[in-house]
């Protein structure tokens, strides 16, 4: 895959539709494999940010993923073309057991429930949480529960991946196999999240949001993180 991702041409994202703008005049694009950290304090606008990339809010201006503009007739595609990684798991985990819940996107595409499996066993494995397979959802960790829910997100194999705060909550370990394993995708990928050396560790360019404006957008934002220590 070549070509760009994500392209946001002065979008501006608004919870309701007749309400203030929480984010104005956004401009970025990320290519294909380009892993991209979004950087800002609690509040700045991240989630907001990923939510109306995949039409969850509102929007005005241009949002483009994989060349197809965002807008009520492409919301289906558009959305089949993105991994979405919720910022807490729970919210994303619908079904009673892990490998049921990690092939659901598999079967809303249409594939028949033996290869469905197939293909979520693979991701599993691929994750390192191939003995999870038959547990009950609600059995598992905090940082099981965020492998299982990335599980869900990578197993239609998309080109971008939003992930919102993907390492609130995990331990060190946790947080080590996560920054390897998100090395080694070859998605795009934008990563939410205000942990500045989990963004280090798994990006090259930093987008710094602040108040709802994108301030930054390069491969050094360290003088104007100073603020936030
Ligand atoms: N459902 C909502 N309705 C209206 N405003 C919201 C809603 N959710 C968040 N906001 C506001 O949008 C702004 C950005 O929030 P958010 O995108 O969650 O930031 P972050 O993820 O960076 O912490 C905040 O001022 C927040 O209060
Ligand atoms: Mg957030």
């Amino acid at each position: 895959m070549t070509g760009t991702v994500l392209a946001l041409r002065q979008a501006s994202i608004f919870h309701e539709a007749d309400g203030p703008a929480v984010l104005e005049g956004i401009s970025f694009s990320i290519q294909a494999g380009e892993r991209v950290a979004l950087l800002g304090l609690n509040g700045s606008g991240k989630t907001s940010l990923l939510m109306g990339c995949v039409g969850l809010l509102f929007h005005r201006g241009e949002v483009e993923i994989a060349g197809i503009a965002l807008g009520r007739q492409t919301l289906a595609q558009v959305r089949r073309q993105v991994g979405f990684l919720f910022n807490v798991p729970e919210d994303q985990l619908l079904l009673p057991r892990v490998i049921e819940d990690v092939a659901f996107g598999l079967l809303q595409r249409g594939l028949a429930a033996e290869e469905a499996r197939r293909q979520a066993e693979r991701v599993l494995q691929e994750l390192g949480i191939s003995r999870l397979a038959g547990q009950p959802l609600h059995h598992l960790s905090h940082g099981q529960k965020l492998r299982v829910a990335l599980a869900g997100a990578l197993v239609t194999r998309p080109q971008l991946l939003l992930l919102d705060e993907p390492s609130a909550g995990l331990d060190p370990p946790g947080r080590r196999r996560l920054v390897e394993l998100l090395c080694r995708l070859e998605a795009g990928m934008l990563v939410a999240t205000h942990d500045i050396d989990f963004a280090r560790q798994v990006c090259r360019r930093f987008l710094v949001l602040d108040r709802g404006q994108l301030v930054y957008d390069g491969d050094e934002p360290g003088p104007l993180l100073e603020s936030w220590k």
